[in-house]
């Protein structure tokens, strides 16, 4: 086990800013976080036993997921876990619009807040709400003397060290990492997935940190691929299915940092609006492995790509071969396990976003107007 303080944590080592630092972090602070969700002698996935008691995960009925910002979009793609890996009704709501709404729980339900900070004022007064209701609240934090730690029944603890960038990375993928443990868990609580269901999923999932080892050593080509977004001053970014919500996390990245505005959209949504946006100077980024979706995708990007949009594919070997020449421009991932998929292509979307803001001269930590916490509304 690799020795880390909090003081090298807290540093900038030799990386120029703090945010390319925790990204190159990523390997090692998903496997601290997997680890602690691992069984050590199975090597299968799951939440902590106490915490798996508390909740009761044989009787969970519906789970409610609530937070901001780029936590909400760990929230979004977690919801095709629970819903396609333990076949758990899941809902997502941004914390401000949940609190005010206050909304009806079902029975036997969850509700589950993911914070970095575990101090955003919007996301505590909804655990505030949930409790006050009687459901269980759970909270998925990286600061474990946080407020919404203290005050969450059940505490799923993400462990990616002191984050200092205003835009979050290592946190997103700790997050994304213990809402599949906590997939898995439920999955197999609820006898959705069997024993060698589980241990096979568990396989695939503990090879994310060296996919990530191998995402990052593509930084020098993804860097060359910011030329995609040279003079534009609108980006869309375009996915399906689980890249969907990682789409809105890669536009939220690039307009935080680079301030290009950038948005993104369902890919079966383009005809639906977004293609009458569509000119020779606006880039489409579309996330796009090789999946059961990814004809559909493709034949979006054809679309974009016939109306000169210029295109950048994000996908993994094989579909970049599939894809042939349709994108202008591409970046082929390693093939991994589809699971761990969201996972690598988030490296991908987050180097993107750096070095079209490093290439802007943007203050890439410190982004103007942004803060790294949010605790008044
Ligand atoms: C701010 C930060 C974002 C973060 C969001 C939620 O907007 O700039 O990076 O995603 O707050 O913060 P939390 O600490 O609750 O995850």
């Amino acid at each position: 086990q690799e020795v880390v303080t909090e003081e090298d944590e807290a540093g900038k080592g030799n990386y120029p800013h703090f945010m390319l630092k925790e990204i190159f972090e990523q390997p090692r602070t998903v496997k601290r976080t997997l680890d602690v969700y691992t069984h050590p002698a199975h090597q299968t996935l799951g939440l902590p036993r106490a915490a798996a008691d508390q909740i009761n995960l044989a009787d969970v009925s519906s789970i409610y997921m609530v937070s901001c910002g780029t936590a909400h979009y760990a929230t979004r793609v977690s919801e095709y876990w629970f819903e396609q890996l333990a076949g758990v009704p899941s809902k997502t709501d941004i914390a401000s619009e949940f609190r005010y709404r206050r909304p009806a729980l079902a029975k036997n339900s969850i509700a589950v807040f993911v914070s970095q900070s575990g101090e955003t004022a919007d996301t505590l007064a909804a655990l505030r709400y949930c409790k006050e209701q009687g459901i269980k609240t759970v909270a998925i934090v990286n600061v474990q003397t946080s407020t919404i730690a203290r005050e969450a029944d059940v505490v799923l603890p993400t462990y990616a060290g002191p984050e200092i960038g205003v835009a979050s990375t290592k946190a997103f993928t700790a997050q994304l990492v213990v809402l599949l443990a906590f997939a898995v868990a439920i999955a197999e609580a609820q006898g959705h997935l069997d024993e060698a269901e589980v241990a096979a999923l568990s396989n695939d999932i503990l090879t994310v940190n060296s996919a990530i080892e191998k995402a990052l050593s593509l930084d020098d080509v993804i860097k060359k691929e910011v030329i995609h977004f040279e003079q534009a001053a609108d980006a869309f970014y375009l996915g399906r299915g689980v890249y969907y919500p990682l789409a809105l996390e890669g536009a939220l990245k690039l307009k935080e940092i680079s301030y290009i505005h950038a948005e993104g959209f369902a890919s079966g949504e383009l005809k639906h609006g977004p293609i009458a946006l569509i000119t020779a100077k606006t880039p489409v980024v579309f996330i796009a492995p090789f999946d059961d979706l990814f004809e559909k995708s493709l034949s979006n990007l054809q679309e974009v790509a016939a109306r000169s949009g210029p295109v950048l594919l994000l996908s993994d070997e094989k579909g970049i071969a599939h894809a042939g020449s349709a994108p202008t421009r591409s970046i082929a991932l390693p093939n991994t396990p589809e699971i761990i998929m969201p996972i690598v292509q988030t490296v991908a979307l987050q180097l993107l976003a750096y070095h079209a803001a490093v290439a802007l001269g943007t203050d890439v930590d410190q982004p103007r107007n942004l803060a790294k916490s949010v605790t008044v509304e």
